[in-house]
């Protein structure tokens, strides 16, 4: 089967109901980086970092996949696909896709701050002051913040240069490292993007844009150039 690898970004998540970050209104709209997303903040104000996460975690548990994680998940019927994805989220794996990295972290994992292999299923949509590991330390979430390393950045580089077909859907591809994974794309192999708005990348000949949101722009993608005969 050929390899599918798949970039995803905030916007699959949109048409579920959660909030992307750039849009007009987005959560950047409404809340700086360098206050909630960031090593620093966390040590200035662990309780707005806190809050913050625990309002994304709460409005990611009241909502459901959409046709377009479906779609992905269904595709591994005919393909060898693998999600790279942005999101902290869990929808891409509640729609079935078997195969996913998370690039920035999961909103329903928690964290040591002593000991980073430490990492823990979370039960509840709450993160406190007070949560602590297994060593006695303050549990944090377990996202990847502006300025930290993305640990699995080498995984997804090796997943990127092994794809015969790239698809990224609704990111703006605004966030380094993530946004070059397009880069390690074997050369002439297919990239298809799908998203309302085109992303900050100079379209190149193997690239086509399909213009639209991810629930419609995924069965164009499959109807017009992933299985057309199906
Ligand atoms: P952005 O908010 O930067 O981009 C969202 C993209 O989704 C844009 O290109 C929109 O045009 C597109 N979009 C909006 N509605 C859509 C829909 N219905 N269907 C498809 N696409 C749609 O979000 P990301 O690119 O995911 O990182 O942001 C990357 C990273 O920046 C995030 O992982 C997060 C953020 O800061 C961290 O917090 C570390």
């Amino acid at each position: 089967m050929k390899k599918l690898v798949v970039l995803s970004g905030a916007g699959i998540s949109a048409e579920s109901g959660i909030s992307t970050f750039r849009d007009n209104g987005g959560l950047w709209d409404n809340y700086r980086i360098e206050d909630v997303a960031t090593p620093e903040a966390w040590i200035r104000n662990q309780e707005l970092v806190l809050d913050f996460y625990n309002q994304r975690r709460k409005q990611a548990a009241d909502v459901k996949p959409n046709a377009a994680h479906y779609a992905l998940a269904e595709l591994e019927k005919d393909f060898d696909v693998t999600i790279v994805t942005q999101n902290v989220d869990n929808l891409h794996e509640i729609a079935g896709s078997s195969n996913v990295i998370h690039l920035h972290g999961e909103l329903f994992k928690s964290r040591s701050t002593k000991d980073p292999k430490l990492v823990y299923d979370m039960t509840s949509w709450e993160l406190k002051t007070g949560d602590l590991c297994e060593l006695g330390s303050q549990l944090r979430p377990h996202i990847v913040w502006f300025g930290e390393e993305v640990p699995m950045m080498e995984v997804a580089v090796d997943v990127a240069e092994a794809a015969d077909i790239f698809l990224v859907i609704g990111t703006s591809l605004a966030v380094y490292p993530a946004a070059g994974l397009v880069n390690y794309v074997g050369r002439g192999k297919p990239i298809y993007i799908v998203d309302p708005a085109k992303p900050e990348i100079n379209l190149k000949p193997n690239m086509t844009f399909i213009q639209d949101k991810a629930t419609t722009g995924m069965e164009t993608l499959i109807q017009k150039y992933l299985l057309p005969d199906k």
